[in-house]
């Protein structure tokens, strides 16, 4: 399993972005269960990874589990599925380091994810990373009403 180094981050650790382990999963669900308000279980992602398009990797701290990407890759369309990173690790750009790798592991010419209208940090995060609004599904979330933004970005570089 590959493992890159992506130096260290503002606490002196040292990170790696490593695939996640099926046997390593509990930590991705301790962490989503702190995130979400549905949040997905083992058998979720455990279903999702049966297919060979979705990519599931993990941000490392000193061996811990800070923050994970999940995405599905179709013939170069991106799809973001869950981003997340562990309550008392945030603002340390792990999220951003996780976009970051995401973008640079693959040949990519669109990606699109769709996220809560209220969800700021989010949305803040995909626009830094080029990301924008391009469509909004009103009261798509049954648990609140909110509307989901449909975010997108296409890779001009694809294009050559
Ligand atoms: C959204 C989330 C993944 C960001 O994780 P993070 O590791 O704290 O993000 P980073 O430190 O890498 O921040 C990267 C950028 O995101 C934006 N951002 C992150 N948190 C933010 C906040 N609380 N307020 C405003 N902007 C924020 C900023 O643009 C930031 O860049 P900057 O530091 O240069 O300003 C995290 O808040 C989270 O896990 N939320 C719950 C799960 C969730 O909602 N996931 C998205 C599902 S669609």
């Amino acid at each position: 399993m590959p493992t890159y180094s992506v130096g260290q981050d503002p606490m002196q650790m040292t990170c790696s972005i490593v695939e996640v382990k099926p046997e390593r999963l509990a930590e991705v669900v301790e962490i989503e269960k702190l995130c979400f308000s549905a949040p997905w279980n083992e058998e979720s992602y455990r279903a999702a990874m049966s297919g060979d398009s979705y990519f599931l990797f993990g941000l490392y701290t000193s061996g811990r589990l800070a923050a994970y990407i999940l995405f599905q890759d179709v013939l170069g369309s991106l799809e973001l599925v869950n981003i997340a990173t562990a309550p008392g690790c945030r603002r340390r750009g792990y999220a951003g380091r996780l976009m970051a790798f995401m973008l640079g592991s693959r040949d990519w010419k669109d990606i699109a994810l769709e996220v809560r209208s209220r969800n700021d940090p989010a949305i803040r995060l995909y626009e830094k990373f080029g990301l924008l609004r391009t469509g909004v599904r009103h009261g798509y979330y049954s648990d609140d009403g909110d509307d989901a933004l449909i975010m997108t970005r296409h890779n001009e570089r694809s294009d050559s």
